[in-house]
C-alpha cells in the first residue's frame, strides 16, 4: 500500500515499544504519547507547502521560509485522539483543531457520531486527522467520511498502531487518504483490538482502567 508511511524512525520505534508494556504507568504512558506525537508530526508535515518571509538578521535582510499554521487543523477522534494532540500543537502551536465524537457500539463494533465541530473555512486547511489506534478503521472511516463533507484541502490519518485489517478497510474506504503510523501489528482479536497493541489507549492515556 504505497499510502501507508511506517514512521521506523529509532526514536520513534524505542517510545512505542516503552509505552507497549503493560506496566508503563499513565504518567509515562502520556508522556511517551507526547514525544511521540511530535516526532510523528514532524514526518506528516515534512511536504507542506512554505511561503518567504523576509526576516532581519542582525546583520543583513534576507528571505526565508515558513509554513502557514493558521491553515493546518488537526482533527481529533475523541476522545483518544486529544492525547496526540498536545505534543502536535506544541510543534505547530498555531494549527486549528476540530473535534470528532465517536463511539464503538460494543455489539456491531461500528461507529456512532455524537459530536462534530470543525473550524470555519475548512476549503481552505489541510486536514490532519488524528487517533492513536487504526483498528477495525470504523471510526476512522465515519470520521474522514464526515469530514470530507466540509471539503478540506487534504486530508491524512495519523496513528501509532495500526493492523492489516485497519489498512485494508481504509484502503477500500479512503484510498485517497494516506496513514502515517510508527508500526503495523499482527491483527485484531475478536473484540476488535490490535494483538499485540498496546491495550485501550483511551483508558490508558486517562487512567480510566
Ligand atoms: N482501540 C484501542 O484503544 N486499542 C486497540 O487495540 C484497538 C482499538
Amino acid at each position: 500500500m504505497s499510502n501507508v508511511h511506517v514512521v521506523n524512525h529509532p526514536l520513534v520505534q524505542h517510545k512505542l515499544t516503552l509505552m507497549r508494556s503493560k506496566t508503563a504507568s499513565t504518567n509515562s504512558f502520556r508522556r511517551l504519547l507526547n514525544e511521540l506525537s511530535m516526532l510523528m508530526t514532524y514526518e506528516v508535515t515534512r511536504d507542506m507547502p512554505m511561503q518567504d518571509l523576509v526576516v532581519e538578521t542582525p546583520l543583513e535582510t534576507m528571505t526565508g521560509k515558513v509554513i502557514d499554521g493558521k491553515k493546518l487543523v488537526f482533527v481529533s477522534i475523541l476522545r483518544a485522539g486529544n492525547g496526540i494532540l498536545d505534543g502536535m500543537l506544541s510543534v505547530v502551536p498555531g494549527a486549528r483543531v476540530g473535534h470528532i465524537g465517536l463511539y464503538r457500539d460494543p455489539k456491531t463494533l461500528t461507529a456512532v457520531e455524537y459530536y462534530f465541530k470543525m473550524p470555519p473555512e475548512m476549503h481552505e486547511r489541510d486536514a490532519i486527522v488524528v487517533d492513536p489506534m487504526l483498528a477495525t478503521g470504523h471510526s476512522a472511516i465515519a470520521a474522514i467520511d464526515r469530514l470530507k463533507e466540509c471539503n478540506p484541502k487534504s486530508i491524512k490519518f495519523v496513528c501509532l498502531l495500526t493492523c492489516p485489517e485497519g489498512l485494508a478497510a481504509m484502503e477500500k474506504a479512503h484510498p485517497d487518504v494516506p496513514i502515517y503510523t510508527a508500526a503495523i501489528d499482527r491483527q485484531l482479536n475478536d473484540h476488535g483490538y490490535i494483538l499485540p497493541g498496546l491495550g485501550d489507549a483511551g483508558d490508558r492515556i486517562f487512567g480510566t482502567q
